[in-house]
């Protein structure tokens, strides 16, 4: 199906305008970006032009370009997280950078200056995640924490909460342990979680981690291209992110970032010639013949983005429409929107980037299996999807806003549900 890549001509207005630049079918209705991104078709397209350069000189293309192309990319994304692309590499995901970094757990205890896992009095050492970690992220932990040596932490968390109140849960949870003669060695943590799709105060999360010599692994899946990044002012020991969520690189494309003293600890987790003779980049550079291609369209979906005004222009305009639509789902079901707190206790879209959480109206008795149903049932009949799921006790819905998206995406997605829903209760 053709789509539009014509660069040349002005940006139409964002909504439903934009939907040709993309390669969405005319009956998808995309309200769940968060998941799986989506990529512009300009991008696809310039993706396409560098396999047809690979397969023309494959020795040409592994031996000459990729490497000075990869350099490339990586220059472009490292303003955009405030740090040099000497510490950036690339990995396939967001699930390959949290491998990289917790399974690289034993080099990190020695870089650390420990001999093991266990502690001089026995007991063994912390890995702290919180109960919202994402899913395929739970068990790197887990099975770190199993085969390394690791007792795991799990804070709990459940929202709202106020970001005073989700800091000094973790900072009580550290010196529990403390007091318990233990020691929290590295944190798993998150810029924007999964479900619920709320911002974290990471910045905060990773000062508490340098103050009780805690290493901070965050979890940025969804961060870039929705929130403006400063890791230069955060200072995470490690931070992943996603390219191919919400900045339009062709999808399988992440990127790593390692705070220089850690470099020559973590090793991706398949290991090839760069081992021989470490260098953080040469390690990820290389981890076996594979097509590379994703990362290398970093320059086109930065170009698409500046095309269509830019990061902020981007930024606040997918969160204007994200509030707004999050409000309407919430009217439809007569529920409500999953709102911030304030210190103060009062409510407000602090939370909300490019995602937002609406109750469903649904008992909280429903069972996973009829959410599941509901979920697959309305995908294919009418091509809406979202994310569906349980917290604190109740039903919720995850909605994405993308630059193609206008509100009566979400009216739809509504009433689809509603519909859905009131096809059972008949
Ligand atoms: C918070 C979080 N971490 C990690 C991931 C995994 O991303 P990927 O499947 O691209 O590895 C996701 C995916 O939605 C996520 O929401």
């Amino acid at each position: 199906m053709s789509a539009k890549t014509d660069l040349s001509v002005p940006a139409p207005a964002f909504g439903h305008a934009l939907r040709p630049y993309f390669h969405l079918a005319s009956e998808c209705i995309p309200t769940n970006n968060g998941s799986f991104g989506t990529t512009p078709a300009y991008v696809l397209e310039q993706r396409i032009k560098l396999l047809h350069l690979m397969e023309e000189n494959p020795d040409r293309w592994f031996e000459l370009i990729v490497r000075k192309k990869l350099q490339e990319s990586l220059a472009q994304v490292a303003p955009l997280l405030n740090v040099s692309a000497a510490d950036l590499a690339f990995v396939n995901n967001a699930t390959s950078g949290a491998n990289a970094v917790l399974r690289s757990a034993p080099t990190l205890l020695a870089a650390k200056g420990h001999s093991s896992s266990v502690l001089p009095n026995g007991r063994k050492r912390s890995l702290l995640r919180l109960s919202t970690v994402y899913g395929g992220v739970r068990p790197v932990v887990q099975y770190v924490a199993d085969t390394v040596g690791f007792n795991v932490i799990d804070v709990p968390v459940e929202y709202p909460i106020s970001d005073d109140d989700l800091v000094g849960r973790v900072e009580q949870a550290i010196l529990d342990e403390q007091r318990l003669g233990g020691s929290v060695f590295a944190a798993s943590l998150d810029a924007i979680t999964s479900v619920p799709g709320v911002i974290v105060p990471f910045g905060r999360l990773c000062a508490l981690c340098r103050k009780y010599d805690v290493l901070s692994v965050v979890d940025g899946a969804h961060a870039i291209g929705q929130i403006e990044l400063d890791l230069a002012a955060t200072e995470p020991d490690f931070f992943f992110t996603n390219l191919h969520k919400w900045l339009y690189v062709a999808r399988g494309a992440a990127v790593l970032y390692a705070r220089k003293e850690y470099q020559s600890f973590i090793h991706p987790t398949v290991i090839s010639f760069g081992y021989a003779n470490p260098s953080f980049r040469s390690e990820f550079d290389y981890t076996g013949t594979a097509d590379l291609t994703p990362y290398l369209t970093v320059p086109a979906a930065l170009e698409f983005r500046r095309w269509l005004g830019g990061e902020q222009v981007i930024r606040e305009r997918n969160h204007k429409l994200c509030v707004e639509a999050a409000h309407k789902v919430a009217e439809i079901f007569a529920t409500e929107v999953l709102l911030g707190l304030g210190s103060d206790g009062t409510a407000g879209t602090g939370l909300i980037a490019n995602m937002a959480n609406i109750a469903l109206p649904v008992p909280a008795g429903v069972s996973d299996e009829t959410m599941l149903t509901l979920r697959a049932d309305i995908l294919q009949s009418k091509q809406i999807a979202g994310q569906f799921y349980k917290h604190a006790g109740r039903w919720w819905i995850r909605i994405s806003v993308e630059v193609y998206n206008d509100l009566d995406d979400y009216v739809k997605l509504a009433e689809g549900i509603k519909e859905w829903l009131a096809s059972k209760s008949a």
